[in-house]
Parts: structure tokens; sequence; C-alpha cells
């Protein structure tokens, strides 16, 4: 949980803020985060609605997401492909919208889109390239889906475990970060549409009991027990498969678990993001006694299985294989807080903050 002192800087932060129809409504970089981020980093802007030119259109926020990469961006680096970030910009994040005016061939109004949309009520967009927006089809399940299952958390699952995993309903398989937004992705892939043997492991009772329901076989709650020694209980035949949310010591500790010719996969190290100095690895070398590989993936260069993806998530959510799980923060005038408190864990499956929610139509 985020210390009471920084809730409070938080809360002080929302208050008197909120969505106003019109003005564009927005949250800039007010300096780079050290650490975790705090709520002088942030600055709220109200901007006015812009009006589209030809080839443009105008997106309404409905979702937005939150991601342990927006520290980084907010840090000025160049991080998932984004510009970096100065002091003043509106800060990059993916969401949901809505095209409400179009001057653009290609994007209806009435369309729902996903992708660089920004901390933000409303966006002037040309839809370039590097903005990565998809058209959503309703598909009959909800556009929040867009942030989740159906978005780029759920490609980066796909990717990561269908793609670059090599998955086999043999493997018995280690996933770290399970409770989040990939993780309890991962873990439905591999023990409900694989049927691989899972065990998983988060922070507290409460997200093991929600990783166990989700088809693992096991939870390990690294709060209160040391997942090194866990590990020799809960994995006595060893692992075929770690899939790797976190880094750190928990990437060292599942190293000394790898049965021959095993696979790990380096999808993220949110526990190494506020670190000082990098992690060390020291145990490498159980790759090679092992004769393991270890590999990384990132899920812009799997781009082009994007629809193949969504196709199969979309079906596997109507079979009742895969359930979106989420966080949900409301107002955009909370998007602060809710980026601090994923730092410590406070989300159970995606975060995400809901702008105006559901559109009434959908093209
Ligand atoms: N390679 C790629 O292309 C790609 C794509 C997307 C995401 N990623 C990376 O994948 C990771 C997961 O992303 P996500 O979107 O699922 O994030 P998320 O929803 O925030 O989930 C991450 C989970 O990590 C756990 N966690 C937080 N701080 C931790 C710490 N210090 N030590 C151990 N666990 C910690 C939290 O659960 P607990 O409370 O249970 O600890 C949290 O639920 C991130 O590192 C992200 O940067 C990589």
């Amino acid at each position: 949980m985020l210390p009471p002192d920084q809730l409070t800087e938080f809360d002080h932060l929302a208050h008197g803020k909120g969505l106003r129809e019109n003005s564009n409504a927005q949250w800039r970089v007010a300096r780079a985060p050290s650490g975790n981020v705090r709520a002088a980093d942030f600055n709220w802007v109200e901007a006015p609605i812009p009006e589209p030119g030809r080839g443009e259109v105008l997106l309404k926020t409905l979702y937005l997401s939150l991601a342990p990469v927006m520290r980084a961006y907010m840090q000025g680096t160049g991080a998932a492909g984004e510009r970096p970030l100065d002091v003043g910009d509106v800060i990059h994040g993916r969401g949901v919208a809505q095209v409400v005016r179009s001057r653009h061939p290609d994007w209806p109004e009435g369309s729902v889109v996903q992708g660089q949309i920004g901390w933000q009520a409303w966006k002037l967009s040309r839809m370039t390239p590097a903005e990565r927006m998809t058209r959503m089809l309703p598909m009959g399940l909800p556009a929040s889906l867009g942030l989740g299952i159906l978005g780029m958390t759920g490609m980066s699952a796909y990717a990561g475990y269908m793609l670059c995993c090599d998955p086999d309903r043999e493997d018995r398989m280690l996933l770290s970060g399970a409770a989040g937004g990939v993780g309890s992705i991962v873990a439905q892939l591999a023990a409900r549409v694989v049927g691989c043997e899972v065990v998983g492991i988060a922070g507290g009772p409460e997200k093991c009991a929600f990783v166990e329901s989700l088809g693992c076989r096991q939870a390990i709650d690294y709060h209160s027990v040391d997942v090194a020694e866990a590990l020799k209980l809960s994995v006595p035949e060893g692992i075929d498969l770690y899939f790797d949310n976190v880094g750190g010591e928990t990437l060292a500790s599942a190293l000394e678990h790898l049965r021959p010719r095993s696979r790990v996969l380096l999808c993220g190290s949110i526990s190494e993001y506020a670190r000082e100095s990098p992690f060390a690895l020291h145990n490498y070398t159980r790759l090679r006694v092992t004769d393991s590989t270890m590999r990384g993936f990132y899920v812009y260069n799997h781009l082009s299985d994007w629809d193949r993806a969504m196709t199969d998530m979309a079906q596997w959510i109507h079979e009742d294989k895969l359930r979106p799980h989420f966080t949900v923060i409301d107002g955009i005038e909370n998007m602060p807080k809710a980026l601090a408190q994923l730092y410590y864990g406070g989300n159970i499956g995606k975060q995400i903050c809901r702008v105006r929610g559901e559109p009434e139509e959908w093209l």
C-alpha cells in the first residue's frame, strides 16, 4: 500500500479536479520523478478542446491505462518506442476512445479505437503509425477490454507466452507478477487454454487467492515467505518454463530450479525499476549447466500477429477460458494516485481508469 502521507498528498492533488465537457483536462509532466512518482511530479491543465483539421480526428477518451513503464516516460527516457517526454508534455498512456469528429477517410465517427491517447480527456489525432491505433470491433464484449485482454496487455501476454514460450501442456511452469495485468492473462492462457501446471508468485493473501482462482495449482506469497525457500517445496521436481515479470532476486531463485532444456522468458523486471543500480544476475550459469535458454521479447515487435491474437483471445473469452480482471479507478483526476499505487502492487489484474466509461453506441 502507498504510505498514508503519500495517499494524502495524491488526494490533495486530485481535490477539486475532474472531467469537464467544455475543456480538455490533461495531466502533464511537472518534473521528472526520482524513485516512485510523487504528487509534485504532475501538473493539471485544462486546455481548449481542439477542432480537427483535414486528415485529423477528435477522440473522446473512455478509459485510460496505467502501466509500470509510465514512470520511465516521465523520466524522459524513450521507453516502449515512445517519444521521450519533457517537462510540460502530456503524459503518454494508452487508452480506449471514440471518434466523435472525423476529417479522416479511414476512421468514421462513432468508431472505437485503442492506442496512444495520453493522459487527457480529448485527443486530436492524425492516427499516425506512431500512435499505434487499432479499431476495436464490438464482438459482443465491452470496450474496456481494449486496455486488457483485447489490447496491448493481452497482446503482451499472447506474444510473450503463446508465441515466444513454445507452450506445452506437459510444462511445469512458474510465473511471477501473476496477479498483474499481463500475469493474470498468462496464468489463464497456461492453465486454461494450454492446460499445463502453473505455480504463480504474488504479494499478499488476497492476490494469492486470486492467482489460484485463475487456475494456478498454487500461489507463493512473496510478502510472507522467502521465494528461494518456498520454491524448494512448491516445485520440488523443478520447472520447464519460467515467465518472468519481476526480475531481480526472484529471477535468480527461479534459475536454481531449472530442469534440463527449460526456457526462461523475460517479460518485465518491475522489482528493478526503482533501483539505483541494475540487479546483477549472479547465477546465469544455471542456463549452461541445464542446457536451457533465456530470451527476452518486446511486444511491439509482434504486432503483425495482432489480428490473430485478438480473434483467439475473443473466442477464449466467449468460451469462458479467459476472464477479464481489472482494478478500476474512477476519474481522470485520480490517474497520478493510481500510477503511484502500481509500484506498491495496488492492482489485481490490469489497472485502468474509467474516464467516461462505455460508449453509448459503437460502430
Ligand atoms: N516485454 C514487453 O514487451 C512487455 C509488455 C508489457 C509489460 N511488460 C512488463 O511486464 C511486467 C508486468 O506488466 P503489467 O502490465 O502486468 O504490470 P502490472 O499490472 O503492474 O503487474 C505487475 C505486478 O508486479 C507486481 N509487483 C509490483 N512491484 C513489485 C516488486 N517490487 N517486486 C515484485 N513484484 C512486484 C505486482 O503484484 P504483487 O503485488 O503481487 O507484487 C503487480 O501486480 C512489467 O515489468 C512490465 O514493464 C513487458
